[in-house]
């Protein structure tokens, strides 16, 4: 018989953009800025993640606030916006408080009661993290908040990805990794985790010659990986 892959025995989520919605800060950007608003938070969030990048390949470090805060600098001043410390105050404010998607905490309420540990494992820092988490309503439902700030290296660096197994004494292939990011689940997928790339908005794949181990729409794809009759713990063999 055929030797099936390990149930995954834990779940690690990415956070901005998988369990945190970003939508809001797209509303609020075409609020004080109409007809630019999509623009904005599309030029913040990639020169948010291009920063990322730049900061871990030179090893300079920054805290993911700082990062973000610089993204959206750089994308007002791109997008030649009439700007000011107001808008700036606002729309950062608006990162820091973000609501889950719909289904998020359905989702994880249904791994708890399957007895699956369940964390984040993210670039944001911890500060950031401990406030989203409780905006996004989601205290109690997360047994650990991971924050690449402990090794100052951002996704995709190994460093980054290897917290994961270090922090659940788990190897990657028995964590089930989800990102709502292409880029952070083909990354994950390289680092050896088992990978849920939750592509809500029909992205294209990245052209990398990896795929994730599985690709779904919404966060409930995570549940089709633990069969509610069989308790991951209890079925991976000794
Ligand atoms: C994170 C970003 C990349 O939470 O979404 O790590």
């Amino acid at each position: 018989m055929a030797k099936l892959p390990p149930l995954p025995r834990a779940v690690l989520f990415d956070a901005y953009g998988t369990l945190f919605d970003v939508y809001s800060v797209g509303l609020l950007a075409e609020q004080l800025f109409p007809g630019r608003g999509e623009a904005l938070a599309q030029l913040w969030r990639d020169k948010q993640i291009d920063y990322t990048r730049l900061l871990t390949m030179a090893g300079r470090y920054q805290p993911f606030w700082q990062v973000t805060r610089a993204g959206l600098r750089f994308a007002a001043q791109r997008l030649a916006l009439a700007w000011g410390q107001q808008a700036e105050d606002q729309l950062m404010n608006q990162y820091r408080h973000l609501s889950a998607f719909p289904e998020n905490h359905a989702v994880l309420g249904e791994l708890q009661r399957r007895g699956i540990t369940t964390g984040i494992l993210s670039n944001g820092d911890p500060e950031m993290l401990a406030v989203a988490t409780r905006s996004a309503g989601f205290d109690g439902l997360l047994q650990h908040v991971i924050s690449v700030h402990g090794v100052q290296r951002f996704k995709t660096d190994p460093a980054a990805y290897a917290l994961g197994p270090q922090t659940l004494g788990l190897p990657a292939r028995e964590i089930l990794f989800v990102s709502s990011n292409g880029w952070d689940a083909i990354g994950a997928t390289w680092h050896g985790y088992t990978t849920l790339w939750v592509n809500r908005t029909g992205a294209p794949l990245e052209q990398l010659d990896t795929e994730p181990t599985r690709t779904g729409t919404s966060l409930r794809a995570v549940l089709d990986f633990f069969p509610d009759a069989a308790p991951a713990a209890a079925s991976v063999p000794a």
